[in-house]
């Protein structure tokens, strides 16, 4: 079915996952916008029914994703779908073959459909701080902040497959087929948000290594006690679902020509897994939360950065943080999980 030509034609990989239903949402919220998504999952049914159409598949599946990129004329490819960090640590091939195999299918079906239509096919690929690579506890408090070039030593597979996935997405969209004489004017048009940790108040996370948060926070505002899985020092920076789905609406939407990298950090706030502790504890004051740190996962936190440098962000694409951590509390967490669960069993 060819698309509406006055409207852009969103294919959303990932989009039964956390961030997948939250850009749902906001994508859903510009009616100049179609939207095609698809997973590996079912697709829940407040998602599926904002959509213009859904596919159940695998972003592996080059047949499937080609159809769907040349049936529906896609212009724009926010590609979420990916094994998350302690899940890949489980299954490390697998997560290569989603997280590089997935986004370098994509990128060449991008890359053809660009090229034959004239039209640069505009990708957006959340990355992380998982990109990152400190050595440990010391290291990362002597770093602090860290800008987009510096620490690129990642310690994870996952760290290192969004890595490699922002050169891929860099060569396609700059070099790609340079010597080809038949190369063509439009490449891809990639740009990528290298995320901290999410979160969000109407989903709950699973297989990431941020999740000590989440975790926390729903178990509180359900009453359930939480076992935080890293000790109470440890620090990274966060940022909120509504922020999260902001920030890719916008770096999805700007001119190519106001950026002057492919790749930018995001964040709100840093906080250690005490200071979340302690305010959610304001909110909720019979949270019932311990930590019995593991020794690998704390590993795993300790080799990111406890703050990122956002200044490019916001010199290029006006990039700002909405809310600070109190903020975050007050606005967004509180109200609406206490909605969320008073809408739903849990
Ligand atoms: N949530 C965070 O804190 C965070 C932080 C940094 C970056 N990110 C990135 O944002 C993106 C979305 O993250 P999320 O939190 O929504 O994760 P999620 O795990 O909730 O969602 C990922 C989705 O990808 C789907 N998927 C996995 N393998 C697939 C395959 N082979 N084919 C099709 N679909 C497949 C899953 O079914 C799932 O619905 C990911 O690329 C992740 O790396 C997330």
């Amino acid at each position: 079915m060819p698309s509406d030509p006055s409207k852009r034609t969103v294919l959303l990989t990932g989009a039964a996952g956390e961030i997948g239903h939250g850009l749902v949402h906001g994508l859903r919220s510009h009616d100049d916008i179609r939207i095609i998504a698809t997973d590996l999952k079912e697709i829940p049914e407040q998602t599926r029914s904002l959509c213009d159409e859904v596919h159940v598949g695998d972003v592996c599946d080059e047949g499937l994703m080609q159809q769907l990129i040349a049936m529906h004329e896609v212009t724009d490819i926010y590609h979420l779908a990916a094994l998350l960090s302690t899940r890949a640590e489980h299954v490390p091939e697998v997560a290569h073959e989603v997280n590089v195999g997935g986004t370098w299918n994509l990128l060449k079906l991008a890359a053809a459909h660009s090229a034959s239509h004239g039209e640069r096919v505009r990708f957006i690929l959340p990355s992380t701080i998982a990109i990152y690579g400190l050595d440990g506890q010391e290291h990362k408090a002597k770093v602090g902040e860290v800008e987009e070039g510096s620490y690129n030593l990642p310690k994870t597979m996952y760290g290192a497959n969004k890595l490699y996935c922002e050169h891929l997405g860099r060569y396609y969209s700059r070099h790609y087929r340079r010597l080809a004489e038949d190369r063509g004017t439009a490449l891809v048009d990639f740009r990528s948000l290298r995320l901290p940790g999410v979160i969000a108040a109407e989903t709950r996370p699973t297989g990431g290594t941020s999740d000590f948060v989440p975790e926390m926070i729903h178990a509180a505002a359900t009453g359930q006690s939480c076992t935080c899985f890293v000790r109470p020092s440890a620090r990274i920076p966060w940022m909120t679902m509504p922020e999260c789905v902001q920030s890719l609406l916008d770096i999805g939407r700007v001119e190519s020509g106001r950026l002057t990298q492919s790749v930018y950090n995001v964040a709100s706030f840093s906080a250690s897994a005490q200071e979340v502790a302690d305010v959610l504890l304001r909110h909720f004051p019979d949270a019932r939360i311990d930590f019995e740190p593991d020794v690998n996962r704390q590993g795993i936190v300790d080799s990111w950065p406890e703050g990122v440098c956002t200044a490019r962000a916001a010199a290029d694409w006006g990039y700002a943080p909405r809310w600070n951590l109190d903020e975050a509390f007050e606005q967004y967490i509180v109200p609406a999980i206490q909605s969320h669960y008073a809408h739903t069993s849990g």
